[in-house]
């Protein structure tokens, strides 16, 4: 029997709940495709600065480093929001990233058709909307130097420095490259290369990996063209390849446009290591009253079985057990509309489950 080790990072907030839910689903899908998960916590996040004053401890990075896959919940919330930001949740997430070179950030915001209407756009606006956000994850602003807030003249100033090199840019473009292979044949590359010249070396990069991908069609977007883009004519994009700022903003509108966050997952890729996360965040308003929605969280789950352990028709069958339970009108709240029936986490996951089973026949 397949064995797989999961490293498990609940994190904050709603992060245990949704995780939770998520290993009930992975349990079924082990019992229905005759594979073995092993699952071992890990803390991260605002939980393990209250516990040992570190947000990723290096028990969690060596825990990682040991696993096949790490699924992790979210980080963050008003409790430590006044720490300074070297000190907060947020940067066991970034280190994380860092640590295991989790330099490509995959983020599918595709329209579930019984969930159109939940997009503030008009339906045929977004009708057939599949678009995958790969975002570079290990360089950019986010960790460029130096970085700091200093005094010029007796007046502070703040400094961040995008920085990107040739490696950097060549390795996620040739990934995006290899992803759009294998969808629709469309990249879509995203910069500001008319004012900066980071964007410059990344457009040149682009039209160099472009010679080892003919079959692909290529575009070129400025940013705030993008972000245009996206509202208007979402239907026609396939994949996005962009650095690591400009990414964060478009995949947080990308998911607006098809409907809602509570529904999007992510994969964070490097050579060897993988983890999977939900792209909303840890939601403290809603946390521990178990009315959060675990979709986004399973559908990570979904991108760990089909890019980590190869198990592509047990990522199809959850993918079509979520739009299911979907169809049949079951909604958290965050997704609710009039007329259908309004579930909690648990009775979420369970029809999930259901359904799976019902699938599989
Ligand atoms: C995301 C989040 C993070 C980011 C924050 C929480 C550090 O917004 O994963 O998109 O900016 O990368
Ligand atoms: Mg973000």
């Amino acid at each position: 029997m397949k064995k797989f080790k999961i490293a498990v990072l609940k994190g904050d907030g709603i992060g245990p709940e949704i995780v939770d839910a998520t290993l009930r689903v992975l349990e079924k899908v082990a019992e229905l495709y005759g594979v073995e998960f092993s699952f071992q916590e890990g803390l991260i996040g605002g939980i393990a600065i209250d516990k040992t004053g570190d947000p990723l401890p290096d028990e969690t990075l060596e825990l990682c480093k040991s696993s096949d896959a790490v699924l992790l919940g979210a980080v963050g919330g008003p409790k430590w929001d006044d720490l300074p930001t070297h000190k907060r949740p947020e940067k066991g997430l970034l280190r994380i990233r860092k640590e295991l070179d989790l330099f490509a950030n995959l983020r599918p915001a595709k329209v579930w058709e019984p969930l159109i209407d939940s997009s503030p756009l008009k339906p045929e606006v977004v009708k057939g909307t599949d678009m995958l956000v790969v975002r570079e994850l290990t360089g950019d602003v986010y960790y460029g130097e130096p970085r700091g807030i200093f005094e010029e003249n007796g007046k502070r100033v703040g400094v961040n420095t995008m920085k990107y090199s040739e490696d950097e840019i060549r390795r996620v473009v040739r990934k995006a490259f290899e992803i759009a292979r294998k969808r629709r044949k469309k990249l879509t590359s995203v910069d500001k290369s008319n004012v900066l010249e980071v964007s410059g070396l990344w457009k040149e990069i682009v039209e160099e990996e472009k010679k080892n991908f003919p079959d692909v069609e290529l575009e070129h977007l400025y940013v705030d063209n993008c972000a245009m883009q996206i509202v208007r004519r979402p239907s026609t994009f396939d994949v996005i390849v962009t650095g690591n700022i400009f990414g964060d903003i478009l995949s947080d509108e990308a998911g607006v446009v098809v409907g809602s966050l509570g529904m999007l997952p992510s994969a964070s890729v490097g050579e060897k290591y993988a983890l999977y996360e939900p792209v909303h965040g840890s939601a403290p308003d809603i946390a521990g009253k178990g009315i959060a929605n675990p979709i986004a969280t399973i559908l990570s789950a979904s991108m760990m079985l089909k890019y980590s352990f190869s198990m592509d028709d047990a990522a199809d069958l959850l993918e079509r057990a979520v739009e299911e339970v979907l169809r049949k009108g079951y909604r958290t709240p965050d997704i609710y509309s009039e007329g259908c029936k309004k579930v909690g986490t648990k009775e979420m996951t369970d029809k999930i489950i259901e359904t799976l089973e019902e699938l599989k026949g």
